[in-house]
């Protein structure tokens, strides 16, 4: 460094401008009046070095760069062909040395320099700083995985300084994870699921991925220099269908009418239909809604068991490339001599038996119930009496 300043100051000998006499410059000993400040600006911005003498009278203040070993300014000329670069002075006192659109490339030492023999010099240092931005093709797009499988999602950021990462589910939600148990057991390997919000780390996996995983995770890169930025990455997690019914046990008369209902859920969306002894059934409707991410069909048939080939079981099935799935709900014949109670409690409560018209065996009054139809509820659709098994007289 000491070379590299000595070469500097005899270039700047050189170049000084009206060179004066020394014995015009012996009367007054200059001197710095404070250290330069560091100064840390953001690229793009202007950045300003201040350097601070006293008792300068006619001895002169030049400015260098001193990495690339230029000299920037002399007095109140600007000597660099730079033209980011500016000079002012206040009384011969303070003098700035003014860099307009900070790139990059500026980061590095200053110096200010006195031209007394020997000369004196200070530096400080201009830090450019570089708010994070996202490196796209370094970066997870949106993703589709099969259920079981591992997914890695990987998030890149340039910046300086050098961004962390946080990845962080949408809505806030927990990711479900498989973390190594932290047992003191040889059984390192083992891992046990965790509930975690977020996540420091370039690369977020996710392991046996469960349709819980299903949603946009956000890449968030910070430094401290505003603006933070995310990056959106939808993951979808596709899976067989799983098909839920409220009862699969119906007791019901001849002649009466009802409705069975199946609800699927599935990604992607299933193929949905009703099979009675290997038959298709005609009819029904299908009902689909996304909750979620996840496609819901809402499937539901009625019937009007009339001779005994309508009862039996009938199954409810949807399928979709990940597999298939079935439930099956049996049709009983209720038989009038079969009947002892208006109504019993059963601890089963998957069957039903449905009510038409219902005729109290002791006040012999007839009692319409709300209607002929039997809708089997679904979970927060509606929410029936559960354990409860109505037999009625016919
Ligand atoms: C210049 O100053 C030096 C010490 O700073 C002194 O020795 C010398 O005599 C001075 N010369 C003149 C011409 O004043
Ligand atoms: C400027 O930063 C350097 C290190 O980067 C440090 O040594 C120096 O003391 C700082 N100067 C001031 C005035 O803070
Ligand atoms: C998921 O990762 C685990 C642990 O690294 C590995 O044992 C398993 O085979 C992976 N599963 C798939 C479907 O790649
Ligand atoms: C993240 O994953 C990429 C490849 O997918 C890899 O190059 C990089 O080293 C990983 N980063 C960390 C911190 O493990
Ligand atoms: C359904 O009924 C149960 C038991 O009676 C009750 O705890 C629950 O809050 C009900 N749910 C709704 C959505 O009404």
């Amino acid at each position: 460094m000491k070379k590299v300043l000595v070469h500097i100051l005899l270039i700047l000998q050189n170049v000084w401008p009206g060179s004066t006499t020394f014995s015009e410059l012996n009367n007054s000993d200059p001197k710095f009046s404070g250290p330069i400040n560091n100064v840390t600006v953001p690229v793009g911005r202007d950045a300003l070095l201040t350097c601070i003498v006293h008792d300068l009278v006619s001895y002169k203040v030049a400015w260098l760069r001193v990495d690339t070993q230029t000299i920037l300014s002399i007095q109140n000329h600007v000597i660099t062909k730079n033209h980011r670069i500016g000079i002012s002075h206040t009384e011969h006192r303070i003098w700035q040395l003014r860099i307009r659109d900070v790139h990059e490339s500026d980061r590095g030492w200053y110096m200010c320099q006195i031209n007394t023999d020997p000369m004196k010099s200070q530096m400080g240092y201009l830090d450019v700083v570089v708010p994070p931005d996202i490196v796209d093709y370094q970066t997870s797009q949106d993703v589709v995985r099969a259920s079981g499988q591992n997914v890695t999602l990987t998030c890149t950021a340039t910046g300086v300084p050098l961004p962390t990462i946080t990845w962080r589910r949408e809505e806030n939600t927990p990711m479900p994870m498989l973390l190594p148990a932290m047992s003191e057991d040889d059984n390192d390997n083992e891992l046990q699921p965790k509930e975690i919000y977020s996540v420091e780390s370039q690369n977020l996996t996710l392991w046996q991925l469960q349709r819980g995983h299903m949603g946009a995770y956000l890449c968030i890169a910070s430094n401290g220099v505003p603006p933070t930025v995310s990056k959106r990455i939808m993951l979808v997690v596709n899976f067989a269908p799983t098909i839920w019914t409220r009862y699969d046990t119906i007791y019901v008369g001849v002649g009466q009418k009802l409705t069975l209902e199946c609800i699927t859920e599935s990604q992607p969306a299933s193929i949905n239909f009703w099979l009675k002894n290997k038959e298709l059934l005609q009819g029904g409707s299908y009902d689909s809604l996304i909750v979620g991410h996840v496609h819901r069909i809402v499937m539901r048939i009625t019937l009007r068991p009339l001779t005994k080939h309508d009862f039996g079981e009938y199954k409810c099935i949807a399928k979709n490339a990940l597999g298939e799935t079935e439930r099956s709900i049996t049709l009983h014949h209720k038989a009038k001599k079969h009947v002892q109670h208006s109504h019993q409690t059963s601890s089963r409560d998957n069957q039903f038996i449905v009510i038409e018209g219902y005729k109290d065996s002791y006040n012999q009054e007839s009692i319409p119930i709300h209607n002929s139809q039997f809708l089997c509820p679904h979970n927060g659709i509606k929410n029936i009496s559960t354990n409860r098994i109505y037999q009625v007289y016919m």
